[in-house]
């Protein structure tokens, strides 16, 4: 199978050894090359995404310096049907929804303007400027949902399987998840934005070291807009971590358990200003919020 849907971005050739020096390890891991140094993170993502035949056959073109032909929305599709699904089905269902989600909610707000939802008693809703998302902002704040943890797959499927509560290594282990799409976004020419958002997923509610990815994109970190666009991402994102089911953890939450219990400690960082577009979405009846 080798791609055929060839359309505008990534039909102009990069320069292979103009790129971040973990990036062409990480090509070079997937088309199978003894790469010496490559950490381990980044061996486990090369191995998972050798799955799709047409991963192999871009990054390919990418170390001979041709352009890859193919679009990166369309790869990264790729990934998490070839590559994701088969490696943990429940990231695969995790990122689907998030998907859906924002969907949902952008389609809500084509209706009513975030200053006309109930605030849902977040006091600091009506105090959050809100910003025009242009179409490509939307489309990109999508995109985020539907990839940003493809970087998962840079651990061994037990990382994820391990039954009960995540230990203080696999805490400290987790910042490399979201670290790492950096490299499969240069190396897919994945749009700035997107990788932006995707790398810097925790980071709002974690507070991750600033490390040398970080600093690359501080650029982004600096702009209220994409700001905004990133705390919406991640409350998105705590709100479905708690609610989807995981194998690491005994208890599903409920919608109401979340809002009342977790957000408030998760978001101390991010602040609750974004959850009542959850509860509006809740009120709407959007079965996507609260499958159980
Ligand atoms: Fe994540
Ligand atoms: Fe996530």
């Amino acid at each position: 199978m080798v791609a055929t849907k060839l359309v505008m971005n990534n039909q102009i050739p990069r320069v292979f050894k103009n790129l971040d020096p973990e990036t062409q390890q990480l090509a070079q891991a997937i088309c199978g090359h003894k790469v010496n140094g490559i950490n381990v993170h980044l061996k486990h993502l090369a191995e998972n995404l050798r799955r799709s035949e047409m991963i192999i056959w871009v990054t390919k073109r990418l170390i001979s310096d041709e352009a890859l032909g193919v679009n990166w929305e369309h790869l990264l599709e790729d990934i998490t049907e070839q590559c994701l699904k088969p490696f943990h089905e429940e990231t695969y269902r995790h990122l689907k929804r998030m998907h859906q989600i924002v969907a949902e909610q952008l389609k809500l707000l084509e209706h009513q303007k975030p200053e006309q939802l109930d605030d849902f008693g977040c006091e600091d809703f009506r105090t959050m400027h809100h910003f025009e998302l242009t179409p490509e902002d939307q489309q990109n704040l999508k995109w985020a949902a539907a990839f940003h943890d493809l970087g998962r797959m840079c651990y061994p499927v037990s990382f994820w399987n391990t039954p009960g509560r995540f230990s203080q290594k696999q805490r400290e282990q987790l910042e490399f998840h979201a670290r790492n799409f950096y490299f499969l976004g240069e190396m897919l020419n994945v749009c700035q934005e997107v990788i932006a958002l995707s790398v810097l997923h925790h980071y709002p509610n974690k507070g991750y070291p600033d490390n040398g990815i970080i600093a690359k994109l501080r650029p982004f970190l600096d702009q209220p807009k994409f700001q905004y666009m990133l705390k919406w991402l991640v409350t998105n994102d705590v709100y479905g971590g708690a609610t989807d089911k995981r194998s690491y953890r005994d208890q599903i939450w409920t919608h109401e358990q979340v809002i009342q219990q977790t957000m408030p400690v998760e978001m101390a960082r991010v602040g609750l200003g974004w959850v009542p577009f959850i509860q509006a979405l809740k009120q709407s009846g959007q079965r996507v919020v609260c499958p159980a």
